[in-house]
């Protein structure tokens, strides 16, 4: 088992899955875990919570904003100062608000980059306890799909996976012993799922939010399920993997090549032009080695590993 005895950080780890993802990794046999979180009264009912259940010795809250860098870095340096090791990182902490986009991809994207880079380039290498180290990114299914209402949010969880995946590479992983996966939550009950109308982007948005959530009911799993995933992904994930975990499923995913998802159509000479005046809105176009061709994205279940 990768988790037993290892430490951990998990951003935004002190309340909704993050939290959860705690609890099931110290019920792995993980050492201890460092909750790196702006929220300090959550942070502080969590590791009252996790003292209680498991051992004081066994947390830490270090109130962190992890678009700061300078406060993410010192959640890495509390968490080896008091822990001794750091052997996995969770980059969790996330939130879906299309009004205030650029601070949610500096907190989605950038700062998911920076836990990364902190982690590889810098403490892994320090201060592992075992040969091999992990991280865990957490995307979305919407990081496999476009989303309507959510363009600004889809983009970040897309750019998560894009990160993972070439982190995640046979290469890198000869270079740093470090396994790189990720996980796609379906919808969960959490408080990010509420009140989606007022978190869009503008009125627009707000009425084709309005409008799909009259049309169609989101059913969301419950929170347990989702740190499941993450003790498979951990243990038995390849390097590079992607999970997802929807309506209480757990299965990972192979991404296709471009050319597996090459639409069957006919070559035309200016992509540009073609795409322009016949791309169905949303299309996705390939120019390459002298071809045109738009391609089609498999749907998640597509994808699902045999
Ligand atoms: N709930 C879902 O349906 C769902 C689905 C797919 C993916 N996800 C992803 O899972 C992750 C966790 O989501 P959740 O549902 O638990 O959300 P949540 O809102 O319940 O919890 C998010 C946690 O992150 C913390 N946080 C927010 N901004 C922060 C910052 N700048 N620095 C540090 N901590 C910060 C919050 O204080 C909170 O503790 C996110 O990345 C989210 O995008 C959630």
């Amino acid at each position: 088992m990768f988790i037993e005895n290892k430490v951990a950080i998990i951003t935004g780890g002190a309340s909704g899955i993050g939290f959860s993802y705690a609890t099931e990794l110290l019920a792995n046999g993980l050492k201890a875990v460092t909750l790196a979180d702006t929220d300090d009264v959550k942070g502080n009912e969590a590791v009252a919570i996790i003292s209680k259940d498991f051992s004081p010795e066994k947390v830490l809250f270090v109130k962190t904003d992890v678009t700061q860098k300078d406060q993410l870095e010192n959640a890495f340096k509390r968490t080896v100062e008091t822990f001794g090791n750091l052997d996995l990182v969770v980059n969790n902490a996330g939130i879906m608000v299309e009004d205030v986009w650029e601070k949610m991809l500096a907190i989605n994207v950038t700062a998911t980059i920076y836990g990364c880079l902190l982690a590889m380039e810098e403490y892994f290498p320090k201060y592992k306890s075992g040969k091999e180290t992990v991280i865990v990114n957490i995307s979305s299914i919407v990081g496999l799909q476009g989303t309507s209402i959510l363009p600004m949010y889809t983009a970040s969880k897309h750019a998560v996976i894009g990160l993972s995946r070439s982190l995640g590479t046979p290469d890198q992983y000869e270079s740093t012993q470090t396994k790189v996966v990720t996980i796609c939550p379906g919808p969960t009950d959490t408080p990010l799922m509420q009140d989606l109308v007022n978190k869009s982007f503008n009125e627009r948005y707000a009425d084709l939010t309005r409008n799909l959530l009259n049309n169609y009911t989101i059913e969301l799993q419950k929170t347990d399920i989702v740190p499941k995933c993450l003790v498979k992904a951990i243990e038995e994930g390849e390097n590079g993997s992607i999970w997802v975990v929807e309506n209480d499923e757990i299965y990972d995913i192979e991404m296709p090549t471009r050319q597996e998802m090459k639409k069957k159509t006919d070559i035309v000479p200016k992509c540009l032009v073609k795409a322009i005046e016949e791309g169905e809105n949303g299309s996705i176009w390939v120019v390459e080695n002298d071809e045109i061709y738009d391609i089609e994205m498999p749907t998640r279940q597509e994808m699902k590993k045999k």
